[in-house]
């Protein structure tokens, strides 16, 4: 793109004012300021645009009903297993992990999957993740591709990370980086955000950018010529995960369910995950922000609360549903921020008070489009602590003691009963069986 092609293009949007330091810039600046011009469709700033002159929708949930949850066991859940165990055997297995996001409730200045996780070894997030992918790959004689979604701020890093660690063993060939979009930020007025005379503030679009990002990289065209059916997805932020576990996957499957989805009971009403409710023959995610106190303690059968599962954002997709929606427009979420702006003065201000909107896409957004969902529940203590805050609920130190919980508990029932510290890497022990057939013993002293 060329500065008139530019003029011309941010003409048409109404925002002219982002080329307004030309002048000003070195050949490099400008260089660099035309390739983030370049990077911005103009559908997507109008898109944006409008949202924002709408203002911030909270949908009503009011007529939202729970919906219904499986709950396997016995002669099912060995069926689910068996039918999940016979897609990874043939390889039509893909998982995507969403690592794009800027973690910044968590203070840690890098990618989230770096952060440091390992109660003993300090390993990464991501070694735990990829180490499960090996685990299954071993496990079924097939591959498991792993598809990791990051953004530009963290890619490099990212991929460094994974360089550095040799794969955690997996064959690189296996293993897939993409970057997610990057979107403007706008001011109240639907103004684009400069944050210095050559720059345009711009920030990740959320990981509903998952699909867009998926086709433009040719991800999806990769699963499709691997033959994938079934995408396992999860975040980056919980090691306690079960990646592209048989009988979420199976159940997946045999319901020939589009979207499925794990659900855990919440831990008190106002838990901060999103509750996946039935409106007429479909469903949709409702965000606990949007959720009235009397719906959070509204009270079903048994005395147990009406909404009690919430969404750990554990999914399963059908390759084809992505590939449809990868086609189409996903709804655009506003979020108020502190914006960087650029200053009358020319210089960069760090305002105090929120003054920009950030636009995201959210995945769950795809859910009312599915033509089968369905929901598997499933207990939090085993599958879902994730790491959000630097301190208290969803903490290092939390996630940390909750995988040691679980770690004991496979100890304990391999006939070790042990209190201190304890790390097992997931390629020598996906689960309490294969721990104890392992052998393990723990040396009297
Ligand atoms: C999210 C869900 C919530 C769910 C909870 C479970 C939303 C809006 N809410 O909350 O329903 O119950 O997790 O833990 O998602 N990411 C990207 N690119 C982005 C933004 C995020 O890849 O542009 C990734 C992050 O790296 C992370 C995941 O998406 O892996 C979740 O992002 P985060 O912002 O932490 O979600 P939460 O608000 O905690």
């Amino acid at each position: 793109m060329n500065h008139a092609e530019a003029q011309k293009m941010l003409h048409r949007c109404g925002q002219d004012h982002v080329l307004a330091c030309w002048d000003s810039l070195d050949k490099a600046g400008r260089k660099a300021l035309l390739g983030q011009i370049a990077s911005i469709e103009p559908e997507n700033v109008a898109r944006c645009a409008a949202a924002l002159a709408a203002g911030a929708q909270i949908p009503d949930s009011s007529k939202g009903k729970a919906p219904k949850v499986a709950e396997l066991k016995g002669a099912k859940l060995r069926a689910a297993i068996a039918a999940g165990e016979k897609e990874l055997d043939e390889g039509r297995v893909g998982v995507i992990l969403v690592a794009g996001g800027q973690g910044s409730r968590l203070g840690f200045d890098g990618p989230k999957g770096c952060y440091p996780i390992g109660p003993i070894t300090d390993a990464p997030l991501f070694y735990f993740h990829a180490r499960k992918v090996l685990a299954r790959t071993v496990r079924h004689g097939a591959p498991v591709p792993l598809y990791i979604m990051t953004s530009e701020a963290n890619n490099a890093d990212t991929v460094r990370c994974f360089e550095e660690h040799g794969y955690f063993g997996l064959d690189p060939d296996d293993v897939f980086f993409f970057v997610q979009g990057m979107w403007p930020g706008m001011d109240k007025d639907g103004k684009i955000i400069l944050d210095s005379p050559g720059h345009v503030f711009m920030s990740p679009d959320g990981h509903g950018g998952l699909l867009a990002a998926l086709k433009r990289s040719g991800a999806l065209a990769d699963m499709k010529k691997r033959g994938i059916r079934s995408l396992f997805f999860f975040q980056v932020d919980n090691p306690l995960v079960e990646v592209a576990d048989p009988a979420f996957i199976g159940y997946h499957v045999t319901e020939k369910s589009e979207y499925t989805l794990k659900l855990c009971e919440k831990r008190d009403p106002f838990e901060k995950v999103g509750v996946p409710m039935k409106f007429g023959g479909g469903y949709r995610m409702v965000e606990y922000t949007e959720m009235t106190p009397e719906q959070c303690r509204r009270k079903g059968a048994g005395g147990k609360l009406y909404f009690r599962y919430g969404s750990p954002a554990i999914h399963v997709f059908d390759r084809e549903f992505l590939e449809r929606e990868a086609d189409k427009d996903m709804p655009i979420h506003l979020a108020f921020k502190k914006i960087p702006f650029l200053g009358d003065d020319g210089r960069t201000v760090k305002p105090q008070e929120p003054n920009g909107y950030k636009f995201e896409k959210f995945i769950f957004d795809i859910l009312p489009n599915a033509k089968k969902a369905a929901f598997l529940a499933f207990e939090q203590s085993e599958e879902f602590s994730p790491v959000k805050n630097a301190e208290g609920a969803d903490s290092p130190a939390t996630c940390k003691a909750d995988m040691q919980a679980k770690w004991r508990r496979w100890m304990k029932a391999a006939g070790i009963g042990y209190a201190g510290p304890v790390e097992i890497d997931p390629a020598y022990a996906l689960d309490a069986e294969e721990l104890k057939a392992s052998g393990i013993c723990l040396n009297a002293e």
